[in-house]
C-alpha cells in the first residue's frame, strides 16, 4: 500500500468505506467520503475550521434531547429536509404536498372529537380549521388520523416549555364522510430558536430566521401515503423567506373572519372568529420498491 498523501487519501479511503456487505450502506458511506474530501479540498479547510466545526457539533449533540431536536433544525435550515421531503414525495399534483417536519412534533398527542378545542385556556382568536380528507379521485377518506400541532402566539411549541398537559396539539379522526374539524387559535410567525448552536450559523448570514404564521399536520389512514404537511396564512410575512424553505403554494390558505355566530363544528361563538377550509387530499399508497427494507 502507498503511503498517504494528499493527493491519494481520497482514493484509498473509498474501497475501504465500500468494503461492507449491504450495497447501499457502501453507496452512501463512499459518496459521504467523496463529498467530505471534496469540500475541504475546494475550502482549503483549516484546522481551526475543522476543530471549530467538531465543537459545534458536539455543542449541537449536547443542547439535543428527545424534547429538542436541534440536529433536525440543523438539517431544516440547511434546506436538506425540505430537499429529501421533495425527492421521497413525488406524488400526483392533486394530493396534498408535504413540507418538513420540523423540531417540535411530539407523539401520542390526546385523542380528540370533532371539533374539539386543542387549544383550551391558551389566549388567541379562536380559529376552526375544517374541511374533508379524501383521496386523488374524490373518495371520502373516513378514519384518517389527523396529528394536529402549532406554536403559541409568543411563537412556543410544547416541546419549549415546562408543562405537564399536552398544548396546542391533538389527534383528530375524519368521519365516516370524510369531515374533519380543528378548533384552535390562529397562529404567528415566529423564529427558530435564539439560544442553541444551529441559530449561531444562521447568525453567520444576513438571512431572515423566520417562518411565515402555519398549523401542523401529520396525516395517517390505511393504503394512503402519510403526509406530514403545513397550512400557512395567507399574506402572512415571510411566506418568501421562509428560513426552513417549507412554503408551497398549495398549502398557503385563507383565513376568513367570521362575525360571532354558528361555528363548524356546530357550536356557537359569542366573539369573532376565524375559519379555514381546506380539503386534504391523499395519496394512494405506492407498492415499496422490491427488496426494501421496512
Ligand atoms: C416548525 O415549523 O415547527 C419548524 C420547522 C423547522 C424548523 C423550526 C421550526
Ligand atoms: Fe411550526
Amino acid at each position: 500500500m502507498p503511503y498517504i498523501t494528499e493527493e491519494n487519501i481520497t482514493e484509498i479511503a473509498l474501497p475501504r468505506w465500500g468494503s461492507g456487505d449491504d450495497p447501499r450502506a457502501a453507496e452512501l458511506l463512499t459518496a459521504l467520503v467523496r463529498h467530505l474530501h471534496a469540500f475541504a479540498r475546494e475550502v482549503q479547510l483549516a484546522e481551526a475550521e475543522w476543530a471549530a466545526a467538531i465543537k459545534w457539533l458536539v455543542r449541537t449533540g449536547k443542547i439535543s434531547d428527545e424534547k429538542r431536536e436541534e440536529f433536525i433544525l440543523a438539517s431544516d435550515v440547511l434546506g436538506l429536509s425540505m430537499l429529501v421531503v421533495q425527492m421521497s414525495n413525488k406524488w400526483d399534483p392533486a394530493a396534498t404536498p408535504a413540507t418538513v417536519l420540523g423540531p417540535f412534533h411530539l407523539d401520542r398527542s390526546p385523542d380528540a372529537e370533532y371539533g374539539a378545542d386543542m387549544s383550551e385556556g391558551i389566549p388567541g382568536a379562536p380559529l376552526y380549521i375544517h374541511g374533508v380528507v379524501r383521496d386523488i379521485d374524490g373518495k371520502p377518506v373516513g378514519g384518517a388520523v389527523l396529528d394536529v400541532w402549532q406554536a403559541d402566539s409568543d411563537g412556543l411549541y410544547e416541546s419549549q416549555l415546562s408543562v405537564d398537559e399536552a398544548r396546542l396539539r391533538a389527534k383528530y379522526t375524519s368521519r365516516e364522510d370524510g369531515s374533519y374539524c380543528v378548533r384552535t387559535i390562529v397562529p404567528f410567525g415566529y423564529g427558530i430558536p435564539d439560544d442553541g448552536p444551529v441559530r449561531e450559523l444562521v447568525n453567520l448570514t444576513n438571512m431572515s430566521t423566520f417562518r411565515p404564521a402555519h398549523v401542523h399536520f401529520l396525516i395517517e389512514a390505511p393504503g394512503y401515503e402519510r403526509v406530514i404537511t403545513h397550512l400557512f396564512r395567507e399574506g402572512t410575512p415571510h411566506l418568501d423567506n421562509d428560513v426552513v424553505y417549507g412554503v408551497k403554494k398549495e398549502l398557503v390558505v385563507s383565513f376568513v373572519e367570521n362575525e360571532p355566530g354558528p361555528t363548524p363544528n356546530g357550536g356557537e361563538s359569542a366573539e369573532p372568529f376565524f375559519t379555514v377550509e381546506y380539503d386534504f387530499v391523499l395519496q394512494p399508497q405506492r407498492p415499496s420498491p422490491a427488496g426494501a427494507g421496512a
